[in-house]
């Protein structure tokens, strides 16, 4: 229960006669998201201090004193014995009520020419820049383990698939590259939400901005900005740089859960491509021979719950008249939570991929099933015969319905029953109806030849900076 007490020293107490009833500071309070914003709060502060007293609107002794006890502050965080109090609302007051506590009186002065609503936002793109930054590095890793597991496999054979038919033979390593490929995107896009939100919105004050002689300049410098924000309607309701940064995560746990999905199919007796590693695998409490892939199961859930903070988010800001609104207090929350999540997903993902085992067989076996290269098959009649490939697409349906007929694969098909329908066919024709002469020859820029896959895995393996041995 809030103390009464310390309720009569609300910071905005002035001109209100009575306490705040329980229930609206329950509502009200959000120390207990917001406390994970304390180093930038403090670091807001810091900077903040210095201007006013470069800028002569407070003296070098008050400055001196902020900064001294911002460091007792920042003591007593990394101690663990810093004080979040409830009934002080969020972590910008308590920080500011704490330095009081410390320093008295001078801490009075700190808040001068600047409001919460600069103040939170500020805070938050500092938070925001240094989870974008995690992110990334989690990816970066995800995408140096499926390099490596590409490297051992760019001549594996698998069954590549369209809707979710066997369609033609590609190599588990080309199918692993992809997914680098795509956290590479991914990447990109965070970089660039980081590199757009990198201006300060610090000095925009409440909304309007400040009658004080600040130097905006100076503390965005100081906090690693690029700029001050422009426009300081702007500064203090802007979100779109969490939106952006949400909608980053949002895709990428997307790429994320279609790996997991994967990694769902092939690790079931059916497939029997994978099997994920005891670490990486849990059992069931009844049934004693089950593996479950509960990660990525649970990777695959998550997706949907980042895509949902995005989505949360915008509602919140989409009917928001300028300019701060009580709303966006809960942009932390959901940002906050997408970000714990996503990190969560791509450190697991990582784990699966590093300790994954892949059965070459199965994926081979499978890969010969389904006609899997009556493209071959076609193309060689295009490329030998000169037939119009139309005509070839035919020719060699009707030759997979003999196949069918026969119980046979194509690449165990006699040759005589082909040329019940393409008299012209010699024993030639079974160099291309392997499933490896057929993921062999498709060398184009981007196929799925081992010879082109290894040259992908080459130069992933510089790009992220891992040891290019290369058989
Ligand atoms: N805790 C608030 C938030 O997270 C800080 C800003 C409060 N500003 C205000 N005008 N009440 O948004």
């Amino acid at each position: 229960m809030a103390d009464k007490q310390t309720q009569g020293q609300q910071m905005w107490g002035g001109r209100f006669a009575a306490q705040p009833s329980d229930i609206m500071q329950s509502i009200n309070a959000s120390i207990d998201v917001d406390k994970r914003m304390v180093l930038q709060d403090v670091a807001g502060s810091r900077a903040h201090a210095d201007m006013l007293a470069e800028c002569e609107i407070i003296s070098a002794e008050d400055n001196e004193a902020i900064q001294g006890g911002l460091d007792q502050i920042l003591t007593e965080v990394a101690a663990g014995t810093f004080p979040y109090r409830v009934e002080l609302e969020d972590i910008h007051m308590n920080v500011e009520a704490r330095l009081k506590e410390i320093i008295g009186e001078p801490a009075g002065r700190l808040h001068t020419a600047r409001s919460r609503n600069d103040q939170v936002v500020t805070d938050f793109r500092l938070w925001t820049r240094g989870a974008l930054g995690e992110a990334q590095a989690g990816m970066r890793a995800l995408q140096k383990a499926l390099v490596a597991r590409a490297g051992e496999v760019t001549d594996a054979v698998m069954p590549g698939f369209t809707h979710l038919q066997t369609a033609q033979p590609v190599t588990l390593g080309h199918h692993l590259l992809a997914y680098v490929e795509m956290i590479e995107r991914d990447n990109g896009r965070c970089a660039d939400a980081a590199q757009r939100l990198n201006e300060s919105p610090l000095g925009a004050a409440a909304l309007a901005g400040t009658g004080f002689p600040i130097d905006r300049d100076m503390t965005a410098e100081a906090l690693g900005f690029d700029r001050p924000m422009g426009n300081s309607l702007d500064a203090v309701s802007a979100r779109d740089f969490a939106l952006e940064a949400l909608s980053a995560l949002a895709i990428a746990a997307t790429h994320l859960s279609r790996l997991a999905e994967e990694i769902v199919l092939w690790s079931s007796a059916q497939f029997n491509f994978a099997r994920l590693s005891d670490e990486w695998s849990t059992g069931s409490s009844i049934m004693p021979q089950k593996r479950n892939p509960d990660a990525a199961e649970l990777i695959r859930a998550k997706a949907s719950l980042i895509a949902g903070q995005f989505a949360s988010l915008q509602g919140a800001v989409k009917a928001l008249p300028l300019a701060y609104a009580k709303d966006l207090q809960d942009d932390k929350r959901l940002t906050f939570e997408a970000f714990d999540t996503f990190g969560l997903s791509v450190k697991a993902m990582t784990g699966m991929i590093e300790t994954i085992s892949f059965n070459r067989e199965a994926m081979r076996a499978a890969a010969a099933k389904g006609f899997s290269t009556a493209t071959d098959l076609a193309d060689y009649l295009v490329r030998e015969l000169k037939m119009p490939f139309r005509d070839a697409h035919h020719v060699t349906g009707r030759i997979v319905a003999a196949a069918e007929a026969e119980g046979a694969e194509l690449e165990a098909l006699p040759l005589q029953s082909m040329q019940a329908i393409e008299p012209r066919l010699t024993e030639d024709v079974f160099s291309v109806l392997s499933v490896e002469a057929s993921a062999a020859s498709r060398q184009s820029y981007g196929g799925t030849s081992p010879v082109r896959v290894g040259e992908q895995v080459d130069q992933w393996k510089q790009r992220l900076g891992l040891e290019t041995d290369t058989a």
